[in-house]
């Protein structure tokens, strides 16, 4: 009898010790508050494909838990921040997690700076910084009103009531403009424009499908996916064949700061389909969202309206006037804002760390939910309202900084091209909007897409009258 009660001792703390071993939830090794996993393999990836996307995920995550909680990407256990106060105890991480980036590697590649860390990722980071540095940048102004003025061109052969799709437009525009400022390459099509936007719409799609969603080998999935990919690739060879024949002698661009600290042909080809792809659908979005809430809400586009009026006279938007249009600026924060451009971005590190009074183990990616602290009541009530006076300069000193990092904070690693984007935003919208009073069509239901960059599930169509 004994025997058997020692033998059934052992057997039961064994399985004890087996299941605390081998269920990923009690591996946690931190005690962050946050969900269990739902299943062994996946964790809670299928939670976020039911919430949506990982920002409404995360929403969700920090209504019920707070400003720190932790949940499993697969078998990865991966921490979530939203608040300024936990912001700012991750500043000066620089590394960013390959793990939660891996699904855009077959189109970056390896060596894109997305993955580029410690002294190659700081490196890179110094040498691209210094021709999207605030002084540099009005080298860009003239390209950029070209293209706006162009578009003003094309949409004032536009009738009165047609409707214009307006993402489709506003997507062409920002990718010439990266296309023309960073590489000089004025050589691309209209045609060629719109063939790269709808093959990398596919690219992107699949891939952002990816993290929830893996396709079976042979699928038709993988097979659209290869052919929009190679097709874009094409696209980037003609870009990177003989870079400098497409400019201009004199200039100074991105292309030469990138041809001039590498001979790396792999490195090269990543940083720019990098760069022109994380240029493009950004400050794409970002104008599509401006303009959509602009048609929406006539008396603020009115206000904008008299603003350029007032600043500009009939002069082009120039470095100083950028700066003096103070309502637009607003407009575009709470653009950033509302929309959620680019709702979050992660850090991780190779020594145990803390944060919140919480143990990071090691390598634990740690999330930045940018687009979470974004619709934080407390610094923003009533969130969903868009309302451009809550980025007037008396209002912004009543929020700490970390309440408001559309473009990251962390490491010196936000977003390179953040006062490039503002320029290209301000001169765009100046040059249509003084020209041109928007309107939606009537009769539509607006949906946001929450990806790695927010845009709308359909098509936005607006309708033009010229002032
Ligand atoms: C509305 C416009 C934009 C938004 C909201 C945005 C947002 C972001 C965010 C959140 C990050 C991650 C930062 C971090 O990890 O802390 C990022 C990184 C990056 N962005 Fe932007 N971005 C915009 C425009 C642009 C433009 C115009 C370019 C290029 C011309 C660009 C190129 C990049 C690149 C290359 C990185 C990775 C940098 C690195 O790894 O060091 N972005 N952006």
């Amino acid at each position: 009898m004994l025997d058997f009660v020692i033998f059934a001792a052992t057997f039961l703390t064994a399985l004890l010790i087996a299941t605390i071993y081998f269920y990923p939830g009690s591996r946690r090794v931190t005690r962050i508050p946050g969900p269990e996993p739902t299943t062994k393999e996946d964790g809670n990836l299928s939670d976020i494909a039911r919430a949506g996307s990982l920002h409404q995920y995360l929403m969700m995550l920090h209504k019920q838990y707070g400003d720190i909680t932790a949940f499993w990407m697969g078998q990865e256990l991966v921490v979530s921040i939203c608040s300024p106060e936990l912001f700012k105890q991750h500043a000066s991480v620089f590394d960013r997690p390959p793990s939660l980036f891996e699904l855009f590697k077959p189109l970056l590649g390896e060596k894109s700076p997305q993955y580029a860390n410690k002294a190659d990722g700081r490196k890179r980071r110094k040498c691209y910084d210094s021709v999207l540095a605030h002084d540099y940048l009005h080298h860009y102004y003239p390209a950029i009103q070209e293209i706006s003025d162009n578009l003003v061109k094309k949409w004032s052969t536009i009738a009165k009531d047609e409707h214009i799709p307006l993402a489709q437009y506003m997507n062409g525009f920002s990718l010439k403009v990266v296309l023309v400022s960073l590489f000089g390459n004025k050589a691309w099509s209209d045609e060629q424009i719109l063939e790269f936007i709808h093959q990398h719409d596919i690219v992107w799609g699949e891939m952002e499908r990816r993290l929830t969603d893996f396709p079976e080998e042979g699928s038709s999935r993988i097979k659209a996916f290869e052919e929009a990919k190679n097709r874009m690739l094409e696209l980037f060879k003609k870009i990177i064949k003989n870079p400098k024949k497409l400019k201009d002698a004199d200039e100074y661009l991105f292309i030469d700061a990138l041809l001039d600290s590498t001979t790396d042909k792999d490195q090269i080809f990543s940083d720019v389909i990098t760069y022109v792809i994380g240029g493009y659908h950004t400050t794409g979005n970002l104008l599509t969202w401006a303009v959509y809430f602009l048609a929406t809400y006539q008396d603020i586009q009115d206000k904008v309206y008299k603003e350029i009026r007032k600043v500009l006279g009939k002069e082009d938007v120039n470095p100083k006037s950028a700066k003096d249009l103070v309502y637009l600026n607003q407009v575009i924060d709470e653009t950033l804002r509302c929309a959620i451009v680019a709702p979050w971005a992660a850090r991780y590190q190779d020594i145990d760390s803390e944060l919140g009074g919480h143990k990071i183990p090691k390598n634990t990616p740690v999330i930045h939910a940018l687009g979470v602290s974004l619709q934080n009541g407390k610094y923003y009530p009533v969130p969903n309202k868009f309302d451009p006076d809550r980025f007037s300069p008396e209002n912004k000193k009543s929020r700490p900084t970390l309440a408001f990092q559309p473009f990251g904070f962390a490491g010196k690693r936000m977003c390179p091209a953040y006062k490039f984007a503002y320029a290209e935003a301000i001169i765009g919208l100046a040059t249509l909007l003084r020209k041109f009073k928007i309107r939606m069509v009537e009769g539509q239901v607006v949906t946001p897409v929450y990806g790695y960059v927010t845009h709308p599930k359909d098509e936005i169509w607006v309708e033009i009258e010229k002032r």
